[in-house]
C-alpha cells in the first residue's frame, strides 16, 4: 500500500507505519481508511499473528488532520467519518496489537495506545490528549478506558485538562510497558511483536479474550462519543480552535 500509511508483513508481524512527517503524522481519512484495511488483512490473512503500529522519528502522531476537522465544522457534514470506521476495527481486533512510539503521541496518538496490548515508548515520547481545548470531547472509548486503567484523577487530567504525560507518566498509568531510547525503540517494538507472532496461536488468542474481557462496553461507549464528536466538530467552541491553529500556521510561514 503506498501513500501515508507503509503496510509490511513479515515474521507473522504485519508492520503498519504512519509516514506523514512533514505533518508529525497528522491523520487524515485516507490514512485512517489505510489503516482500517491493514488491520481488516491482519484479521483475515491466517500467517499474520500480530500488528505492530509504529510513526516516524519524532513524531508517532499528531492526532487528527484539524484541517479536516475544520472541513467537517465549516460545511456542516457530520456524516460518516473514516476515523470510526478505523476505530471500529481496533476495538474489536482479535489478533494482539503492538506500538512503538517516539516522539509526540497528540490525541487519537495516544487513545489508539489504550485498544495496543503492548506498547513501547521512547525517553522522547510525550502523550497528551487536548480534546477540550478543542472544543471537543474524549473518544476512541477512552472516556470509559481511561479512569478504568488509571483512576479517575489521572484520567481526568489526560482526557479532560489536557496534561501532557511523560513516558514515566503513561508507564505508572498502565498504558506503556517499557520505556527505552529512541534508537532502540523501533527494535525493540518488533522484538516484542514477533515474540507474541512466534506464540501458540490459539492459546494466545483465549488467553488475550479472558484478559482483555468482552469489549462491546467500550465500543457502545465509542459510538456513544462518536455522536457526540460529531456534534461537537460543528460547535462554535472547535471551529474557533481548529481556525486558530490554521492561523498560527500561516503566522509562521509570514
Ligand atoms: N493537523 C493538521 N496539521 C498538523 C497537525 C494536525 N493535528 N499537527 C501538526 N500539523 C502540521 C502543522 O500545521 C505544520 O504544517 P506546515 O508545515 O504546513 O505549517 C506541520 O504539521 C508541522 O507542525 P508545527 O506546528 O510547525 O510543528 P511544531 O513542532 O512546532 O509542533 C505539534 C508540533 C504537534 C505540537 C503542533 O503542530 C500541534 O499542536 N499540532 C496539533 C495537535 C492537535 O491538537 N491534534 C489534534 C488532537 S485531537
Amino acid at each position: 500500500m503506498a501513500g501515508p500509511i507503509d503496510v509490511g508483513a513479515a515474521d507473522g508481524v504485519l508492520t503498519m507505519r504512519m509516514n506523514r512527517p512533514d505533518k508529525k503524522n497528522a491523520i487524515t481519512s485516507a490514512m485512517y481508511a489505510g489503516m482500517a484495511e491493514a488491520l481488516d488483512r491482519a484479521a483475515s490473512d491466517d500467517a499474520i499473528r500480530c500488528t505492530l503500529i509504529l510513526g516516524v522519528p519524532g513524531a508517532f502522531s499528531a492526532g487528527n488532520d484539524i484541517a479536516d476537522f475544520l472541513a467537517v465544522a465549516t460545511s456542516g457534514q457530520r456524516g460518516s467519518m473514516a476515523v470510526f470506521d478505523f476505530l471500529e476495527r481496533i476495538i474489536q481486533a482479535k489478533k494482539p496489537i503492538v506500538a512503538g512510539v517516539d516522539g509526540i503521541a497528540i490525541g487519537i496518538g495516544t487513545t489508539m495506545l489504550l485498544h495496543c496490548d503492548y506498547v513501547v515508548a521512547s525517553e522522547a515520547s510525550s502523550f497528551k490528549t487536548p480534546f477540550v481545548d478543542l472544543g471537543l470531547l474524549p473518544e476512541a472509548g477512552s472516556s470509559l478506558i481511561g479512569p478504568r486503567l488509571m483512576g479517575h484523577h489521572r484520567a481526568f487530567a489526560l482526557l479532560a485538562m489536557g496534561e501532557t504525560f511523560s513516558p514515566q507518566q503513561a508507564m505508572e498509568a498502565g498504558f506503556v510497558n517499557r520505556v527505552v531510547t529512541s534508537a532502540e525503540l523501533e527494535a525493540a517494538a518488533s522484538a516484542a511483536a514477533k515474540a507474541i507472532a512466534a506464540k501458540p496461536p490459539e492459546a494466545l488468542a483465549q488467553s488475550r479474550d479472558l484478559i482483555r474481557g468482552d469489549r462491546a462496553d467500550v465500543l457502545a461507549r465509542m459510538r456513544e462519543e462518536a455522536e457526540l464528536w460529531k456534534a461537537r466538530l460543528t460547535s462554535n467552541e472547535a471551529k474557533q480552535a481548529f481556525l486558530a491553529f490554521m492561523a498560527k500556521g500561516q503566522q509562521k510561514k509570514a
